[in-house]
């Protein structure tokens, strides 16, 4: 992919900048530049290009601004100790983006592609990459969108992608602490054939009503039930989640109808290296009410991308409050492996890393 160059002449001032690394919070302030490439049936991907950071200006009619044929992904960048500066496990992000795409009826892009894009828009905007105390990374946020002047229900004819990115802290105020959770008992995310495993916007759009649920029950996310039974544990709105049993062993749901998380998938892989079992299974409400009770369950985390690993505290429902379990070990123990990886202090024994300078 050829990608043309048009810098800003008003990059944000070093003093300023200086202050937004300080303290950047998640998703408030934007880099300098974005990368757009443009796509219809005639040309394919064509016109790639990295230009200042700026507003679209959409006709009212594109289709995206109604029917909502989107697909995202989430990304960090990562520096080191030596100044240089990795994305983490790119590929699974470009090979979901690709699978999410298809469930919309979107063009996919290749990995290459994909990745080349990512890496651009991280070379460009490098000093927007924080130093890594603190967890700080660059989040880095693609996304494809249905860009054709047209209200007929029917694949966009033309489609964008683009590529923005954030620098980020921690994703909850008030950093690491026990997330509380709201079991929403009356919505749910996603149905079978529908696009629960994909990343789209129309997913969290259906969330957000949960959302509110949870924050008028005082608690920070919502946690789904699978829509057919109501029953089984999903996932959070924007997480997965973990399950770690008295005898070390560990469980993550798996109904087909979640998002499957990149940390998640590489927390099996890690939990796994340190000597637990991990099972991918259907996991009722129940079992997490009478494990916390019986003591079987020991500790219940969360994780993704933005969020990274956290606790898990309260369970609140319509049916009472679950205390959370006492300890954090195993989930800090794991935690620890992951962020060691991303930001360069333990082997990348699992060749996660893909150094971009
Ligand atoms: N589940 C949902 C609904 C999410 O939005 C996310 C965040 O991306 C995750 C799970 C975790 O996915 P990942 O670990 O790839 O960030
Ligand atoms: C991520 O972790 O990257 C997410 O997409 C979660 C949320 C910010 C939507």
């Amino acid at each position: 992919m050829e990608i043309s160059t048009t810098l800003t002449d008003s990059p944000v001032d070093d003093a300023r900048l200086a202050e937004i690394l300080s303290d950047p919070g998640f998703g408030l302030h934007f880099t300098d530049h974005m990368f757009t490439v443009e796509w219809t049936p005639e040309k394919g991907w064509h016109d790639a290009r990295i230009t200042p950071y700026g507003p679209l200006t959409l006709d009212p009619a594109t289709a995206v601004l109604h029917y909502a044929q989107e697909t995202f992904e989430g990304m960090k960048a990562y520096r080191h100790a030596d100044g240089s500066v990795h994305l983490f496990r790119p590929e699974a992000n470009a090979e979901r983006m690709i699978t999410s795409s298809q469930r919309l009826a979107l063009p996919e892009l290749p990995v290459d592609d994909f990745i080349q894009a990512v890496e651009a828009m991280v070379k460009v905007d490098e000093r927007w990459v924080p130093e890594g105390e603190g967890e700080k990374s660059l989040y880095l946020r693609p996304f494809m969108f249905a860009s054709e002047k047209f209200l007929g229900v029917r694949p966009s004819q033309h489609v964008t992608f683009m590529v923005i990115a954030s620098p980020a802290g921690s994703y909850f105020k008030g950093g690491l602490k026990p997330v509380s959770l709201w079991l929403t008992e009356e919505y749910t995310r996603a149905g079978r054939g529908g696009m629960g495993a994909a990343k789209t916007g129309g997913n969290y759009a259906s969330s957000l009503i949960a959302q509110q649920e949870a924050t008028r029950h005082g608690c920070d996310q919502v946690v789904f039930l699978d829509a057919q039974e109501g029953v089984y544990v999903e996932e959070l709105g924007g997480m997965n989640m973990y399950f770690v049993h008295a005898d070390g062993s560990i469980t993550t749901p798996a109904t087909g109808t979640i998002l499957e998380g990149i940390t998640r998938s590489s927390i099996i892989t890690l939990a796994r290296q340190m000597g637990h079992e991990v099972t991918e299974r259907r996991f009722a409400i129940d079992e997490w009410r009478k494990g916390v009770e019986s003591g079987d369950i020991v500790e219940v985390f969360a994780c993704g991308t933005a969020a990274v690993v956290s606790p898990v505290g309260e369970l609140r429902s319509a049916a009472g409050t679950l205390p959370a379990p006492e300890s954090t070990e195993t989930t800090m123990k794991i935690r620890s492996a992951l962020v060691d990886v991303q930001f360069g202090r333990a082997d990348d024994t699992f060749g996660w890393l893909r150094r971009v300078l």
